[in-house]
């Protein structure tokens, strides 16, 4: 069919053509907000899964709810190694101009716009947050007021992210909203900050400030939290984000088409599912190329299966392969290990997703080193995103299906 018609949409945090089965999760975040503008004591959410599953996607939406009910947003990515103070700086900066316009007091403005400047340009001792410390040392926030001096600006994240952020939620009271803050890839930010934000937001709750910051990350992000402040459980409330369902699957791949007038045959969507899993990425993946190679609708099985295999050569380079490629041969043969195992792991357990947690002692047997010595491969590939320990003692894939696709490749 048309592929300028083709509505699927495969990529990183690519607004799907429809938004399936995350509900719960909006209306969910709809109370939050309504609750916290209220001044009702309310939990922030932490969006937590597997690569692909449609974090950002989900954390874009919860940003345009946010919109909607005119409060101010900012986003952050967080990246290992980089300190949070510009990054955060530059997302309250966003969130405040939206609601400096409906703000009677525009001195108010100015006022938190210093606190704001003083906080960016207290930066990290050199060395620390950032490849490039000249190109910090020039970074101007674009505020145009004078750095105010005594708040928000004493050095001390955490000291400082308390400060600031009340100012930011004084401001969005003022006119009756409130600030949302998104942080996506939050497994990143790094042990310090982590902890200054959180003891931020457990202040903020206290004094029942209109402001939250809402989380999203690989499935390991509630163990970082709680290792950086133990209350954090009751900070936050973790939302699994896990594939589509069948019904949702299928709504995914059908509501995008059926507004192009085009259809597919029951057996088309079943073998589309169990190819995809039901991972959105997998879905749009398997969606885009069927609709490619079907010649007219409604799309049949034939359709599918002869498209699979492209789709499948497609993830292997794009989505498998320049992950893989980012490991060292030393970390690549560690999720070697992993890969066979996990493989035994899920059938143990009558998984079928046969991507089970390992056991690190089980991935040092099997290849005859001493755990300790392979410390090192497993860290950095934490790092990477490439894997994370969930359970303790344990290794798990933040891929979905990667253990499957490293079962097929030749060693
Ligand atoms: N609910 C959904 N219904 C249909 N498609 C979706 C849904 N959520 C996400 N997708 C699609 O899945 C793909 C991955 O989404 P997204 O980038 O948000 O995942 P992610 O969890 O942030 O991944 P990563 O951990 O790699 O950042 C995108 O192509 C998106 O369009
Ligand atoms: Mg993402």
């Amino acid at each position: 069919m048309d592929p300028v018609r083709n509505p699927y949409a495969p990529g990183a945090g690519q607004r799907p053509p429809e938004l399936a089965g995350r509900g719960r999760e909006l209306d969910v975040f709809d109370v939050v907000l309504e609750r916290i503008a209220r001044g009702r004591p309310e939990r922030s959410l932490v969006l937590t899964g597997l690569r692909g599953v449609g974090k950002t996607v989900l954390l874009n939406t919860l940003r345009s709810q946010a919109i909607n009910r005119l409060w101010g947003s900012g986003k952050i990515e967080a990246r290992p190694d980089q300190s949070l103070r510009r990054p955060i700086a530059a997302a309250l900066h966003m969130a405040v101009r939206e609601l400096a316009p409906r703000h009677r007091a525009p001195d108010r403005i100015e006022a938190f716009l210093g606190v704001l400047k003083a906080f960016a340009q207290r930066c990290p001792p050199a060395g620390r947050g950032g490849a490039t410390p000249r190109l910090r040392d020039r970074w101007q926030p674009g505020i145009d007021v004078p750095a105010a001096a005594g708040r928000a600006d004493s050095g001390d994240i955490e000291i400082d992210l308390v400060e600031l952020l009340s100012d930011a939620a004084d401001v969005a009271a003022d006119v009756g909203t409130g600030i949302a803050v998104f942080i996506d890839e939050m497994q990143d930010v790094g042990a310090e900050d982590v902890s200054a934000l959180c003891a931020a937001c457990h202040e903020l709750s206290q004094l029942g400030a209109p402001l939250i910051v809402v989380g999203a990350g690989l499935p390991h992000l509630p163990a970082v939290l709680s290792a950086a402040k133990s209350y954090s459980e009751r900070l936050f409330r973790y939302q699994r984000i896990d594939r589509l369902d069948r019904i949702a699957a299928d709504r995914a791949l059908c509501a995008p088409a059926e507004r192009e007038q085009v259809e597919y045959e029951p057996k088309a969507l079943d073998l589309l599912y169990e190819s995809s899993g039901g991972y959105p990425y997998f879905v749009q993946a398997y969606g885009k190329a069927t609709w490619d190679h079907a010649p007219r609708s409604p799309i049949t099985a034939a359709d599918v299966r002869v498209a699979a295999p492209e789709a499948e050569a497609e993830l292997a380079v794009g989505f498998f392969g320049s992950r893989f490629e980012r490991a060292t041969p030393a970390e690549r043969e560690y999720m070697r290990a992993m890969a066979t195992l996990s493989l035994v792991e899920g059938e143990a357990g009558g998984r079928d997703d046969m991507d089970a947690a390992v056991p690190t002692a089980e991935i040092a047997r099997a290849l005859g080193r001493k755990p300790a010595s392979l410390s090192p491969a497993r860290d950095a590939l934490i790092k990477k995103g490439l894997i994370y320990s969930g359970e303790r003692g344990t290794v798990a894939f933040t891929v979905p299906h990667f253990g499957r696709y490293l079962r097929t490749q030749p060693a």
